[in-house]
């Protein structure tokens, strides 16, 4: 429900928001980067790895960054960061978007056109938790499927496939999501994306992947982020997640299709001036980031593996690859949301992602005594 200015007066929203809400004042402090974040006072925030702040050396890029207006094409950071996006993946450009959302939307909006539908997996960020501007902007249906643990299979894919018929809507896209975040950050293996892209391709399908942790991925796997996207038509992914930089998600593709992309992105307000000062930590966070990310992957198996030995809690740690661990808590008598506020009561942060399921995300502002002591507290919370 919205009061009479729109705003969201439903008990869901407001309490939502709350559980979000800023870190408050007095916890900033104990919250100074990789000094207090983990300590028996301080706070263990493991919501999300979005949180993650910019560190030293990137607030020292940005300082010192050269900038110029990038909507006249003319800031040399930024410049630099495409090129190297789009060098690293493979692809002939890349543009720097201000956020994942917007990335995805203009990877749609170029793929599709009104009245067509997208094929995304049920529990992706683009049907779930992009506001459905697939619809409300680009004028699309999502068409969903199910994998199993996130991950499509061709056979789940076809059946959705609108025949080629001028009164049905068309199948117009193919939208992947590696790894999968609401499944626990579930790893697609890259023989099942190329024999999607091909099947895709085939049927006149695009294919975007939505690769907001795709580097989370390519370290699980061994493999590097150009050979896992070779054969998608756009990929995005995000700079400001597990890679640490303040803002920002990349785009890349063909040259016509960032051509198009960079259309979009004014369109849709996305065109920013010194952006440079972001795009320098974006260039730290591509080139050095991935290479601490199994830290982060070592951090979430230890998790896992002693979220898997409390009884109350329900989890397979042998599919935990990546940064992200989801499980059950229906055992403990509480909700997701109640186990989340119990555990926020004694410094852990967590993420209920359903009326059940609890979120976890390592990322480089928790080290190994934060996941630890956040063991600890789980343990206490489920009567362990
Ligand atoms: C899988 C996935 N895609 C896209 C996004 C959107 O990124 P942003 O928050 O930068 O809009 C997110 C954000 O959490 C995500 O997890």
């Amino acid at each position: 429900m919205r009061d009479e200015e729109g705003a969201f007066t439903d008990p869901i929203y407001i309490s939502r928001e709350r559980r979000n809400e800023v870190t408050p004042p007095e916890a900033q402090s104990e919250m100074k980067r990789g000094m207090a974040a983990h300590s028996p006072e301080g706070i263990v925030d493991l919501r999300s790895d979005t949180i993650t702040r910019p560190t030293a050396e990137m607030r020292r890029a940005m300082s010192a960054a050269e900038v110029g207006d990038d909507v006249y094409g003319e800031d040399p950071t930024v410049n630099r960061l495409e090129e190297r996006a789009a060098e690293i993946f493979g692809k002939e450009g890349a543009l720097f978007v201000p956020t994942g959302c917007m990335g995805n939307l203009i990877a749609i909006k170029i793929w599709t056109h009104h009245g067509d539908e997208v094929i995304c997996e049920e529990r992706s960020h683009v049907n779930l938790y992009e506001l459905a501007s697939m619809s409300a902007i680009a004028g699309c249906m999502p068409r969903v499927a199910r994998g199993e643990d996130g991950i499509l299979s061709w056979p789940a894919i076809e059946a959705v496939i609108r025949p080629k018929i001028y009164y049905d809507s068309q199948s117009a896209l193919l939208c992947l999501e590696n790894t999968s975040n609401m499944t626990g950050g579930i790893v697609y293996p890259t023989k099942v994306v190329e024999e999607l892209c091909g099947r895709a391709h085939e049927a006149g399908l695009k294919v975007h992947l939505d690769g907001a942790r795709i580097f989370n991925a390519a370290v699980a796997l061994g493999e590097s982020v150009a050979q896992m996207t070779r054969r998608v038509d756009s990929v995005m992914f995000c700079l400001s997640k597990g890679l640490g930089a303040p803002v920002g998600s990349m785009l890349a593709g063909s040259r016509a299709f960032i051509e198009k992309a960079r259309v979009y992105r004014k369109m849709f307000g996305g065109g920013m001036r010194q952006a440079g000062i972001l795009a320098a930590a974006g260039l730290i966070a591509i080139e050095k980031s991935p290479l601490r990310l199994h830290e982060d992957h070592a951090n979430a198996k230890l998790l896992a593996q002693g979220i898997a030995e409390i009884p109350r809690l329900e989890l397979d740690p042998a599919k935990v690859r990546t940064n992200i661990i989801i499980f059950g808590c229906a055992k403990t008598g509480m909700t997701a949301v109640e186990f989340c506020e119990a555990l926020k009561a004694q410094g852990v942060w967590a993420q209920d992602t359903a009326q059940y399921s609890v979120r976890l995300v390592t990322h480089c502002d928790v080290d190994r005594a934060g996941c630890q002591r956040a063991l600890g507290v789980l343990r206490t919370v489920a009567g362990a």
